[in-house]
């Protein structure tokens, strides 16, 4: 293996390769997508390119290769183990309707195993295949590629469509069957099923190679596309770590610096108890510069891109407190990150003054928050010292009326020694729903005007508003009418008085907080009696008939309700609000979009 490889030789040995083989280099897009609805950042090299894959024709002919860089919070959670990023460099290759299958896998070996590129052990690569369903076929031809080149049967797994199928994050548009390329890092098996593809890191995908041949339309069927094309996207930062012999991407040359920084500033060493920290707020402070250093740049803000940066940045700040770090620290780490990367990516060093400018007011800000919370956690504290015990009221004032997380009730509290009576907070969260729904008499007059899926994806917007409203005004807001069209959603509730920008701004961010957390929204069907019991709010009248479907949505929201929803809240969007106006005396009217 080429074991002293840095990040540049790789994106230029990668380029070389793909260039020899007839691929013109063209350069990696902006991380803010342009004219793409279905997604806030360029979560993959494909979507600068889906003109070309819908059979336009590119200015650079139909053999392409790049590197884009690339944002995806769907992974924020696992980010802190060896390998999960949410920014990270791809290295693609691209065929619009050229080479298909056998080119691709072949180009893929030769890069992988060959001692004249990256030559990793051939007994340490495995694959997996599509393995068919109603709606496309077993991919036998991937298959007889990889045993044609020799790789053995049993380094070859099929798998169904949620491992190996790619399409774009929104609902429709150019998508097929992948075949994936995985490394084993030698673990042991996490468990008899352990195999390519799960979960817990012994092997790691590194490259995949779809075969782009279907056109996903809004009613959910796939059309064939004019041609067939390949998009791959092999992981720079992983593939890096794979050669470099490191067990982790925080062990590579890119993050070198950056975790130097974060232990001259915690004052404490990088070692394996504090490394999820070290890790999420190297790899957080890596995103943050380059969305703000983005050709695009944006700021903080309470909507869209904005809203995915100011989580970043809070969340770093929470980690830095873990790490001991009270001051504002984040633009520090972000120097060296603008540092590091000038080279390759120009736009950061242009852009530094606005990068860590808006960095900075936004820590302050959110310090001053945190800073309130925890001094009403302090006097709590005090009132506190015998029973050394926080109540659930006190648990759940903090954060009903100060914002302050449940998690940081949580945290503090273990580190003083000082029980958070948890249960009783859930409870008492319960018993606030539990006392809106003896409130909710009115019926429930839905104006859904039809199944489309914008129309759907408003419906459960709805439901995530009206659990907003309850957390931010009062547990007894409760529904007076609802009517989506296909452009906006209108929702009446009781409320007495105008609602400040404060609230709305406070229930736009709860909305957005659920749909960038991908909430998967559930269906139960059951009786009444069960979803009363349940903590389903809504009509509990038999016009459903016996048994009801019951929505829920996290603990976000629990509604009777017919249907239909977006399975998950990520299909959603960013949530807007529009107007907020009086309806009738006591009722208050929303008006929201989805963007
Ligand atoms: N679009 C595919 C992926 O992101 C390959 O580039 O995995």
């Amino acid at each position: 293996m080429k074991s002293n490889l840095t990040a540049n030789e790789l994106r230029n040995m990668y380029l070389d390769f793909f260039r020899q083989k007839g691929h013109k280099v063209i350069s990696g897009a902006s991380l803010i997508p342009e004219n793409d609805p279905t997604v806030l950042f360029t979560t993959a090299g494909m979507h600068p390119l889906v003109p070309y894959l819908l059979g336009e024709k590119h200015p650079e002919g139909k053999r392409i290769t790049n590197v884009q860089k690339c944002v995806r919070t769907g992974d924020i959670e696992s980010v802190g183990d060896a390998t999960h990023c949410t920014f990270f460099e791809m290295l693609g290759n691209w065929s619009f309707g050229d080479y298909f299958k056998e080119e691709a896998i072949k180009y893929s070996w030769e890069f992988l195993s060959s001692d004249k590129y990256l030559g990793i052990p051939k007994e340490r690569l495995f694959f997996t295949v599509f393995e068919g369903d109603e709606d496309a076929p077993k991919d036998m031809q991937s298959y007889n590629v990889w045993r044609e080149l020799e790789v053995e049967d049993s380094h070859i797994y099929f798998l169904p469509k949620e491992d190996n199928w790619w399409g774009p994050a929104g609902l429709t548009g150019p998508c097929g069957p992948d075949t994936e390329m995985f490394y084993d890092t030698l673990k042991l098996n996490c468990s008899d099923y352990c195999r390519p593809g799960c979960s817990c890191g012994k092997y790691v995908e590194i490259w995949n190679n779809v075969f782009m041949e279907y056109n996903k339309l809004p009613d959910g069927t796939f059309e064939p596309l004019k041609q067939y094309n390949v998009d791959t996207g092999m992981g720079l930062e992983r593939i890096l770590a794979i050669s470099n012999n490191v067990g982790s991407i925080y062990e590579t040359e890119l993050y070198k610096n950056i975790i130097a920084k974060i232990e001259k500033i915690s004052g404490q060493k990088y070692n394996e108890i504090n490394k999820k920290e070290f890790r999420v707020v190297a790899e957080h402070c890596r995103a943050i510069t380059f969305i703000l250093g983005d050709e695009r740049g944006i700021s903080p803000s309470n909507a869209d891109q904005g809203y995915v940066l100011r989580r970043l940045i809070r969340r770093t700040v929470r980690y830095l407190k873990k790490l001991g770090v009270m001051r504002s620290a984040v633009s520090d780490i972000a120097s060296i990150v603008i540092e590091d990367y000038a080279n390759t990516y120009p736009e950061l060093e242009k852009n530094k003054e606005f990068i860590i400018g808006e960095i900075s007011k936004e820590e302050q800000a959110f310090n001053k928050t945190i800073n309130q919370g925890i001094k009403e956690f302090n006097k709590i504290v005090n009132k506190i010292m015998e029973s050394k015990k926080i109540s659930s009221e006190d648990a759940f004032r903090l954060y009903d009326t100060f914002g302050f997380p449940i998690e940081f009730t949580m945290e503090m509290g273990e580190e003083q020694g000082i029980e958070v009576d948890y249960v009783g907070f859930e409870k008492k969260y319960k018993e606030h729903q539990e006392l809106s729904r003896t409130g909710s008499e009115q019926k429930f007059k839905g104006g859904l005007a039809d199944n489309s899926v914008g129309t759907m994806k408003l419906h459960t917007a709805t439901h995530l508003l009206q659990g907003a409203l309850r957390k931010v005004l009062r547990a007894d807001v409760s529904q007076r009418g609802s009517n989506i069209t296909t452009e906006r959603l209108r929702f009446d509730f009781s409320f007495e008085r105008k609602l400040t920008s404060d609230e709305l701004k406070k229930v736009e961010c709860i909305v957005n907080d659920a749909i960038l957390q991908g909430i998967e929204v559930k269906c139960e069907e059951m009786t009444v009696t069960e979803a009363k019991e349940a903590g389903a709010i809504g009509l509990f009248d038999s016009k459903y008939g016996d048994k009801v479907k019951v929505y829920s949505i996290k603990d976000y929201s629990k509604e009777i309700c017919g249907g239909p929803h977006a399975s998950n809240t990520k299909e959603l969007g960013v949530f807007e609000i529009m107007k907020e106006e009086s309806s009738s005396t006591g009722v208050r009217r929303i008006k929201a979009r989805l963007r």
